[in-house]
């Protein structure tokens, strides 16, 4: 039997990791594509970051993604961050160039908008007015996403008000912020509405918002996949809207990453969403 040169190695970097559900995902990839090598679930430290990513590239890694809490540290590490990257000022993936050097990208933007392309054909930005709700790092990521995309109006509510006029500060004036006590009647007119607070999490109390605003024609999104429905989409969808959550941001942003690491553009097929939604489904 013929052997390949090389095993293809990436992972995931967090602490903690063993939930992540990356591994399925990109391991499904290399057996799609019949190639010999493996995705881990990397267990670091904060305090030994710097050493790990710097070990990626003796090792024989050709870079891997960063999960919490690593994606803003990881920053001060690599050797060059991207626009996008430093513009939602966090890190989800390295690449490991041929001299060893280490290059920073953050591919949770293209994974929202490319999984709302995909399971909403026909779906824009610039439908109407946008409420995102949140304001941690998975909101910048969204919100830079919507505006590349050509959102005309984002209303940005945050319980810390101070974290979305952060957003609005560098982002400029299309992002208008609002005051949390009123996100109920921020929902009035608006094309579509995205959570990307904690709320609604698995050990998480779900979001408290009133929908009875929102009109029915908008499209609700969640970025969280754990559980796959979270009490928001459940409700929105009940009043007779369309949702999305967040499983395919997840999927979607390992796309880019493939492409960096091995050359291989690797699609979202109904069969690795089937896979993952199982694999969810089983912890819950
Ligand atoms: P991430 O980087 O994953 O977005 P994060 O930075 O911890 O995570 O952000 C979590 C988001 O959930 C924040 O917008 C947070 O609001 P604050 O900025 O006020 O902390 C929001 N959040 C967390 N608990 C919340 C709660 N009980 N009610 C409303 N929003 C909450």
């Amino acid at each position: 039997m013929a052997h390949p040169d090389r095993f293809l190695l990436a992972g995931v970097m967090g602490w903690p990791v063993m939930h992540s559900r990356s591994p399925l995902l990109h391991n499904y990839w290399f057996k799609r594509h019949d190639l010999a090598g493996t995705y881990v679930p990397l267990a670091i430290r904060p305090e030994g970051l710097a050493a790990a990513l710097r070990a990626l590239h003796p090792l024989g890694f050709a870079g891997c993604n960063l999960t919490i809490p690593h994606k803003q540290q990881a920053m001060t590490i690599v050797d060059e961050v991207d626009t996008v990257a430093k513009r939602i000022g966090a890190i989800s993936c390295v690449v490991v160039r041929p001299d060893g050097s280490l290059a920073g990208s953050n591919n949770d933007c293209y994974g929202f908008i490319h999984n709302l392309k995909q399971e909403q054909p026909g779906w824009r930005a610039d439908a109407g007015p946008i409420v995102v709700l949140g304001a941690g790092g998975g909101s910048r990521a969204v919100c830079y996403g919507l505006l590349q995309e050509d959102a005309k109006e984002i209303r940005l509510l945050n319980r810390t008000l101070a974290r979305a006029k952060g957003i609005a500060a560098e982002f400029g004036s299309r992002i208008v912020v609002l005051p949390w006590e009123e996100r109920h009647d921020a929902l009035e007119g608006a094309a579509m509405v995205v959570n990307t607070t904690s709320q609604g999490m698995v050990g998480q109390p779900a979001l408290d918002i009133r929908l009875d605003k929102l009109p029915k024609t908008a499209l609700a999104a969640d970025i969280i996949y754990t559980p796959l429905e979270t009490p928001f989409l459940a409700a929105a969808r009940q009043r007779g809207s369309r949702t999305v959550n967040g499983l395919g941001m997840l999927l979607h942003q390992g796309r880019p990453a493939w492409k960096a690491w091995f050359g291989i553009e690797p699609e979202v097929t109904a069969e690795l969403r089937a896979l993952m939604e199982k694999s969810v489904l089983s912890d819950s």
